[in-house]
């Protein structure tokens, strides 16, 4: 970890009262480590935005009876490999799967796959959460 450094932050009382609010309900126990997290996510999304990497799960759940569902989900599966690094397959009863496949690589290819996986009809509920591939995240 880095050397810490602190500093002042001059701003509105009520402004610093609605974050306040706001950090409490997510459960934060102090304002330097919401601070220090909304940062964070300010500067993944900066790397998102210039294309950077990332690394993250697409899960989503489907119906396997559905006619030729399997082999798309597959074919675009093994079109991705590049960006993929391992996929979790759960029968969650008789009729649905639930799929976890987690990503890492250029944010391009990975939002290409879960659009695609998506678009697929009969994929229901498929939600890709994203979070930097390391140096961004450590610091
Ligand atoms: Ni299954």
């Amino acid at each position: 970890m880095s050397e810490l450094v602190r500093f002042g932050v001059s701003l509105e009382k009520e402004l610093l009262e609605r974050f306040d609010n706001l950090i409490r309900s997510r459960k934060y126990t102090n304002r330097s480590e919401a601070l220090r997290d909304m940062i964070r996510q300010e500067l993944l999304k900066q790397e998102w935005e210039a294309g950077g990497e990332v690394a993250g799960a697409i899960t989503f759940i489907y119906d396997h009876h559905t006619r030729e569902l399997l082999s798309k989900i597959t074919d675009i599966q093994h079109d991705s490999q590049e960006v993929i690094i391992s996929t979790q397959h759960i029968h969650l009863d008789h009729h649905h799967c639930l799929e976890i496949i987690a990503v890492k690589g250029r944010v391009k290819k990975v939002l290409k796959l879960a659009d695609l996986l998506k678009a697929i009809k009969g994929v229901r509920h498929c939600a890709l959460s994203m979070t930097g591939s390391g140096e961004e995240v450590i610091k």
